[in-house]
């Protein structure tokens, strides 16, 4: 058995210890929202300010070092005030993705630790391709639902989970409050890490689907299997494949986040002090 193994041998202890080594490192004995940010989202964090704690994730137990641009895979620890009080969010910088194959164990263990640390709201961001045609570059679109065509469940046994309300209502309706223009949109997870191809764009597209991308969708199940609120925000960082017949590319993925940093992170700073 590698280290790696023996450390996802039991998730939830795994997550229990990286939760109270969080606890140990920032003198937080609980935290309340956990933030995952995805391509092209970790500017949108500067409208938070200072964080009080950052270290390295993976020098906490059962985090893996970051193989992706634009994770820088840091862990921090903010002091923000909220409508009811102080709130205490702790931010993930980066995730690990399925693509990466190193099972689910990994992909969720963030948002798993997440919870365990005290986390009763998790807000889950990526960058997606568009699938609706009336998206545009730059826009964020609210996760309603989502379609899993990958079938891979981070929940092992007969954990039969209720998703009917999986990306919260309640938080949806405060997001929109802040910002009426947000739409709402149904995502898909395509396991990646090539593309799709445009005839499975028009799959998704024939089957429901507004956006696409690779992550999101087992932190979701795993986050809100253990009793968090989830709010997913997508950030359409391209027309998905065969849309405008441009090719897609990382760099342009990363652009995109980078020119709606500040836009993603004004809307995450006025947002957070109404979720608890
Ligand atoms: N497809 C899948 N994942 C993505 C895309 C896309 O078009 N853009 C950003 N992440």
């Amino acid at each position: 058995m590698t280290s790696s193994e023996a450390l996802y041998k039991d998730p939830l202890g795994t997550a229990q210890k990286a939760a109270d080594e969080i606890g140990e490192r920032t003198g937080v004995a609980k935290h309340d929202i956990a933030l995952v940010m995805g391509s092209g989202w970790v500017g949108a964090v500067d409208a938070l300010g200072n964080p009080s704690y950052e270290c390295d994730a993976h020098e906490i137990a059962g985090f893996l070092p970051p193989t992706v641009e634009g994770h820088s895979g840091k862990v921090r620890s903010y002091a923000l005030d909220g409508d009811t009080g102080p709130i205490r969010a702790l931010v993930f910088l980066g995730r690990t993705h399925y693509y990466e194959g190193k099972g689910m164990e990994p992909v969720v263990h963030s948002v798993r630790t997440a919870v365990k640390a005290g986390c009763k709201v998790v807000i889950l961001t990526n960058a997606c391709g568009g699938i609706n045609t009336a998206y545009k570059v730059g826009q964020p679109v609210l996760i309603r639902d989502h379609i899993s065509l990958t079938a891979a469940s981070p929940l092992i046994g007969a954990d039969f989970v209720d998703l009917t309300d999986l990306y919260s209502k309640r938080i949806r309706a405060i997001v929109k409050a802040e910002d009426d223009s947000l739409q709402e949109g149904v995502y898909v997870h395509w396991r990646g890490p090539a593309y799709e191809t445009p005839a499975e764009i028009l799959m998704m597209r024939t089957l429901g689907a507004d956006l696409v991308g690779m992550s999101t969708v087992p932190e979701a199940i795993a986050a809100h299997a253990l009793g968090a609120e989830i709010l997913g925000i997508s950030l359409v960082t391209n027309a998905a494949a065969g849309v405008t017949g441009e090719k897609l590319n990382h760099e342009e993925v990363i652009a995109a986040g980078k020119a709606a940093a500040s836009r993603m992170g004004a809307l995450l700073k006025g947002v957070i002090p109404k979720l608890l």
